[in-house]
């Protein structure tokens, strides 16, 4: 393994950033965002250091869950753009160093994709099979529902032919039967075609759902067609993505425990999934924070599974969905609650808060950066959603998880420089407060040197230039201190110590780093250390304080 070697594996040390078409840049003033737009604004995510776009559906969509309820895979939102549009946007990201990847929605569609339509005329329509059905009345699911809110039962009664069809989501949007090889058919084609148009690959959503659906169908006597391993359809589709495209990968949304997640990413054989996002140390971060104590994070890193070279995880402090705190205890939740999230108009669905992290975290600089520096530093590729970078607030009178789904605020003009259009026209309000645009804004904090903005492309820069930290193994290094993390990732004659104060004292830490004197240089500020001939090393770190820092023994080849 060489360092030349990391550039066919590309996932392992990206830098994604996640955005919404229409909520990103809004070229032609009908108050949604476009992809003529975005093209605009590729620059941008090139200056900041992004190397892998991630766009949410932009396919076409009765809009209903903010385009994951889709009515034509292979189709491109009117409102959004066309086809060409969307090729100009990948081919100006791919000249700047970008690569695009893209949801794909394969547990459902919307209840008015032409398929569905179809499916529900009669019950030997010829689509009927493409969704799953019941005849006989279905048992309380209401623990198993997604959104609570909205639904009690993943079963709707179809009036038209008195059945009931799945739907792990909301109604309006019926599973899919990926049972059926004539619906893995049309998703494989589908994958095909966006690969053409120069994808790079999926963030695939909703993985487990449509296992779990697999699972039930090889179940019944009366399908023998079906795979009696489910996972065998994950298989398949990588190795056809792959077949289409050697360097194209699959995303996943996994929101399991981390002993199901290895599964997923195929074992040893790793031959599934390339990715995962990790939502188990995500909401161990939060406790840990709450706490001022790294312990449940550091457990949660400590127990991640091994993966194979080939397989990453895809690590973030926050996404488009609710917050989810769904894997901690109910106590643990209660804690991170209390202290980031204390009123009920902050929370939702009973596990998660609708906030983004500035004010969770009160709007504290300090803590801002501790928290990012921190994310960088863990091992995996870092994924960020638009506007974290400004620290962007979210608007809580937004129904749900659209209060952090305002638009991405560019300058401190009228609707903060995303669209021209009045206000009373935008896709949604832009944030209003100490969060809006006039105090966060990208045209102000690029000029600044000690910006936010600044310092996370400060950040990108200092994790590109270290790969031990998506290649690397990863190890916790031992110190008395519970409000410090204290990691070392090593990958060939390389390695990188970071450390990380989660409390609000200056501390001291003592680290052995080494058998024998090192170099130890900082990477994010001036200033360098020497350890003692054994290896040792005292640490000063202010409150919130962090530091990377690159072990440098003798002659190595990396810059100091
Ligand atoms: C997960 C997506 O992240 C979420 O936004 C969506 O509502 C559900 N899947 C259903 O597609």
């Amino acid at each position: 393994m060489r360092v030349t070697d990391t550039s066919d594996q590309w996932w392992k040390i990206a830098v994604i950033y996640c955005l919404d078409v229409e909520t990103f840049y809004d070229s032609d003033g009908d108050g949604i965002g476009d992809l003529g737009g975005l093209a605009e604004r590729v620059d941008y995510l090139a200056e900041l250091g992004v190397t892998c776009l991630w766009l949410m559906p932009f396919y076409p969509t009765p809009d209903r869950d903010d385009g994951y309820d889709v009515t034509d895979l292979y189709g491109v939102d009117h409102r959004l753009g066309t086809h060409g549009q969307l090729v100009e946007v990948i081919r100006t990201a791919n000249d700047r160093g970008i690569r695009v990847i893209a949801d794909v929605v394969i547990n459902h569609t919307s209840d008015q994709h032409p398929w569905f339509k179809a499916a529900r005329r009669s019950k030997d329509n010829r689509y009927r099979d493409w969704y799953v059905w019941r005849a006989d009345a279905p048992p309380d699911t209401s623990d198993q529902v997604v959104f609570p809110d909205r639904e009690d039962s993943i079963w709707e009664k179809d009036p038209r032919t008195g059945e009931w069809y799945l739907h792990h989501f909301y109604r309006y949007q019926p599973d899919l039967n990926v049972a059926n090889q004539a619906v893995r058919d049309e998703i494989a084609r589908t994958m095909g075609f966006w690969l053409e148009l120069g994808l790079d690959g999926f963030r695939v959503d909703a993985v487990p759902f449509f296992i779990d659906d697999v699972e039930t169908a090889a179940a019944d006597p009366g399908r023998p067609d079906v795979p009696a391993d489910p996972h065998q359809y994950l298989r398949d589709l990588r190795a056809f993505v792959n077949r289409r495209k050697g360097n194209a990968i699959l995303l996943g949304e996994v929101n399991l425990p981390h002993r199901d997640q290895k599964k997923f990413f195929g074992g040893n054989a790793a031959d599934e999934l390339h990715m995962m996002f990790d939502f188990i140390t995500m909401q161990n971060l939060y406790l840990s924070l709450a706490r001022g104590d790294v312990r449940p994070l550091a457990k949660a890193l400590r127990q991640r599974p091994a993966i194979q070279p080939s397989c990453q995880w895809a690590t973030f402090v926050r996404n488009h969905d609710e917050l989810t705190l769904d894997k901690l205890t109910d106590a643990q939740r209660q804690e991170v609650f209390d202290a980031f999230g204390p009123e009920p108009e902050m929370q939702i669905y009973g596990r998660g808060l609708k906030r983004r992290l500035p004010g969770m975290l009160d709007g504290d600089p300090r803590r801002l950066r501790l928290v990012y520096a921190l994310l960088f530093s863990l091992p995996g590729t870092p994924t960020i959603f638009y506007g974290e970078e400004l620290g962007m607030g979210e608007d809580l009178a937004q129904e749900g998880r659209m209060a952090v789904r305002t638009p991405m605020q560019w300058t401190s003009g009228r609707n903060g420089g995303f669209s021209t259009a009045p206000p009373r026209k935008l896709v949604s309000p832009v944030v209003e407060g100490g969060y809006g645009p006039a105090h966060v804004n990208a045209a102000q904090q690029r000029r600044d040197p000690d910006s936010l903005w600044s310092f996370i492309r400060g950040l990108i820069a200092a994790y590109r230039s270290c790969p031990e930290l998506g290649w690397g193994t990863f190890e916790v290094l031992p110190q008395p201190d519970h409000a410090v993390l204290a990691h070392r990732s090593a990958w060939e004659d390389a390695a990188v110590i970071a450390v990380h104060n989660l409390g609000a004292e200056p501390t001291e830490v003592d680290l052995t780093v080494a058998d024998r004197e090192v170099l130890l240089v900082d990477l994010l500020q001036p200033g360098e250390e020497r350890t003692d001939d054994r290896g040792r090393v005292t640490l000063a770190l202010d409150g919130y304080g962090y530091r990377w820092l690159r072990v440098h023994v003798g002659d190595d080849a990396r810059l100091p």
